[in-house]
């Protein structure tokens, strides 16, 4: 059990369900373009490792298992890291052809205005029978057919950049079952579907900038929505893309998606069925259509920000209450004595993010370390120093970040600083109030993870 109480609070939340929530519009906003689908929107958050993990095709020593990365309540059982933990079963269920599926997930992770640990993602996937071609003659008209039924955006309104072949057999290889044909429909399918969906967002994004009075250049409505389809691996599709959009100057990842992996499939009893999924985080979708500036605002109860949005409403920008002030503190330490140089944490395709684009494992992390917030681990890793600061202060930390490292000469040993931005999004916080919560962390730290204070 790595989980603190805090994470746990965050279960009964449902944001995505929450009537007026921008999370929940953003969701249904998508949704309304897969009317056919169905919706699963109600997941219990407690998953097994062979759901979140095994059942995908993660290797045993995959990085994103790691208790560094990934909150367990038990050797068997983690809170899900992605809505990917669902496609097995959803799969096995075979209710419908395709499905979307809405849900928090929860990863230890960095702070910043960008990275919360516990976010919301939504699943798609889109299946076909080989034994029922629908009157065609093969299993790709059969595809095409469907293809021919999505909204075709002409480059007018979106400027598709897609450069690769959609099968390489080194970087994006097809699956032996599946035939070249099959996956170039499948893929059109896919790609099709997203980049209506993607419209539909920035389109909506574009006209709140624009009627909030500061149209922005790239927000211009007369110019094409550029986006690019990037090659990506993910254990559990092949071939795999990310998709990217043009925002404000910055390539953006929206998503991750793929051909799903026959094995997936064969093990869920549909082993006839052969078909797409996509995994997008709806916070990074959310924060670019209405231009939220912190993720932790989509946990507040304040009206001054719950208040802004639906209510039968179009979509408009929304407006920060006034920026209160920041307040910087320092702590170094010493590492343990066999512990390794701090390791960043890692971001992952579809979470929210307000930089440039990174590609890591879809669970996320790189350092294969041990640790635990309840018991002094005997190595080091940055993620034990967000939590910690999470569960000391709540949302009252805006962001943690490595500023110095140094290694003593002499002894070898490591040190770190890291710069703390103390600050409210409702009000000021008082000197005494910062002082208190960064001593209060500074204590935790030492504690809990038997560092030495400089
Ligand atoms: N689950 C992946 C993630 O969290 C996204 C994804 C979903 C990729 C479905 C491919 C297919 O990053």
């Amino acid at each position: 059990m790595n989980t603190p109480s805090t994470i746990l609070a965050a279960i009964p939340r449902r944001l995505h369900l929450q009537q007026d929530h921008p999370l929940a519009i953003t969701r249904q906003l998508i949704e309304s373009r897969f009317p056919d689908y169905k919706y699963h929107n109600d997941l219990f958050p407690v998953v097994t490792v062979g759901q979140n993990f095994d059942s995908l095709g993660f290797p045993p020593d995959h990085v994103g298992r790691n208790r560094t990365d990934t909150y367990y309540i038990n050797k068997e059982t983690v809170l899900r890291t992605h809505t990917s933990a669902h496609q097995a079963d959803t799969f096995r269920a075979n209710e419908s052809a395709g499905y979307l599926i809405s849900a928090d997930v929860y990863r230890r992770d960095a702070i910043d205005r960008s990275h919360y640990p516990v976010f919301h993602q939504m699943e798609g996937a889109r299946t076909w029978d080989r034994n029922d071609l629908g009157g065609h003659s093969t299993l790709e008209e059969a595809i095409w057919a469907n293809v021919a039924k999505i909204p075709k955006h002409p480059p007018s309104v979106i400027e598709v950049e897609d450069p690769n072949p959609t099968i390489h057999p080194e970087r994006n290889p097809l699956q032996a079952t599946h035939s070249a044909a099959e996956v170039e429909a499948m893929a059109a399918h896919l790609k099709r579907s997203l980049e209506d969906v993607v419209v539909t967002i920035f389109t909506a994004a574009r006209n709140a900038a624009a009627s909030s009075g500061t149209p922005l250049s790239q927000s211009d409505s007369s110019e094409p929505l550029k986006v690019r389809w990037v090659e990506a691996y993910f254990p559990f599709t092949s071939p795999s893309w990310e998709l990217e959009v043009l925002w404000q100057g910055d390539w953006l990842e929206v998503l991750g998606c793929g051909i799903v992996q026959q094995h997936i499939l064969d093990n869920a009893g549909v082993s006839n069925r052969l078909g797409w999924a996509f995994g997008l985080g709806l916070e990074r979708i959310a924060m670019l259509l209405y231009s939220i500036p912190d993720i932790r605002l989509f946990w507040s109860t304040d009206e001054r920000f719950l208040g802004q949005f639906g209510k039968g409403r179009d979509i408009k920008k929304f407006t920060p209450f006034s920026k209160f002030p920041a307040c910087f503190k320092d702590v170094s330490f010493w590492l343990p004595a066999s512990a390794p140089s701090a390791s960043p944490p890692t971001q992952s395709p579809s979470e929210p993010s307000t930089t440039a684009t990174t590609t890591t494992s879809p669970a996320g992390g790189l350092t294969p370390t041990e640790s635990s917030s309840h018991t002094v681990p005997n190595t080091f890793h940055e993620n034990d120093v967000m939590e910690i600061a999470r569960e000391v202060c709540g949302d009252l930390i805006e962001d943690v970040r490595l500023v110095d490292q140094f290694e003593h000469p002499k002894t070898g040993r490591k040190s770190v600083c890291y710069r703390c931005n103390y600050r409210s999004l409702e009000r000021t916080l008082t000197n005494e109030e910062t002082n208190e919560l960064h001593e209060k962390f500074r204590e935790e730290l030492m504690g809990r993870l038997g560092v030495v204070l400089r």
